[in-house]
């Protein structure tokens, strides 16, 4: 009766950690997910890109002291715009859609990556503290030209 008594405990202890397992995979998957791509309202068909006053003239606005918004589009086999450029000790969030295949947005030697889906805006805060040129690569295969999709981004003193 009583060692029952413990492998019922035992046994109730071990699937308390199983669920416990399952729901910090689950949640941690969930959670990347929206790291990586901004889900609300933030769909834009690759058809309505000319029309978008965002992305039909891709570029780095200011919207603040220290704060700039980023519009780029990528296709097969660019970024626009080439160069991005922006000031150091800025605060910017990257507005990233695609016009045709789905791309990534892949700062070298960052940890700024997000994919570029079309039909949907990828969005992605990133602080500049110092000056510096980088590659901006696409890590997604998106066709012959996939291997010399690259651009730059500028970070002015
Ligand atoms: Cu774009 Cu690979």
């Amino acid at each position: 009766m009583r060692i029952h008594q413990y492998e019922r405990l035992w046994l109730i202890g071990a699937m308390v950690l199983i669920v416990g397992f399952i729901v910090t995979i689950t949640y941690g998957a969930v959670g990347l997910g929206i790291t990586m791509v901004d889900d609300q309202e933030a769909t834009l068909p690759p058809d309505d890109i000319d029309d978008d006053e965002r992305f039909a003239d891709p570029r780095v606005e200011q919207v603040g002291e220290d704060e700039y918004e980023a519009y780029v589009v990528a296709m097969t086999f660019i970024y626009q715009p080439d160069p991005i450029e922006v000031p150091a000790n800025s605060e910017v969030t990257f507005y990233v859609t695609s016009r045709d295949v789905i791309h990534s947005f892949t700062v070298v030697g960052t940890n700024t990556n997000t994919m570029v889906i079309p039909g949907e805006v990828s969005v992605m805060t990133v602080e500049f503290d110092e000056p510096g040129e980088y590659g901006v690569v696409c890590n997604e295969y998106c066709g012959s030209g996939h291997h010399d999709m690259e651009g730059e981004l500028i970070v002015h003193p």
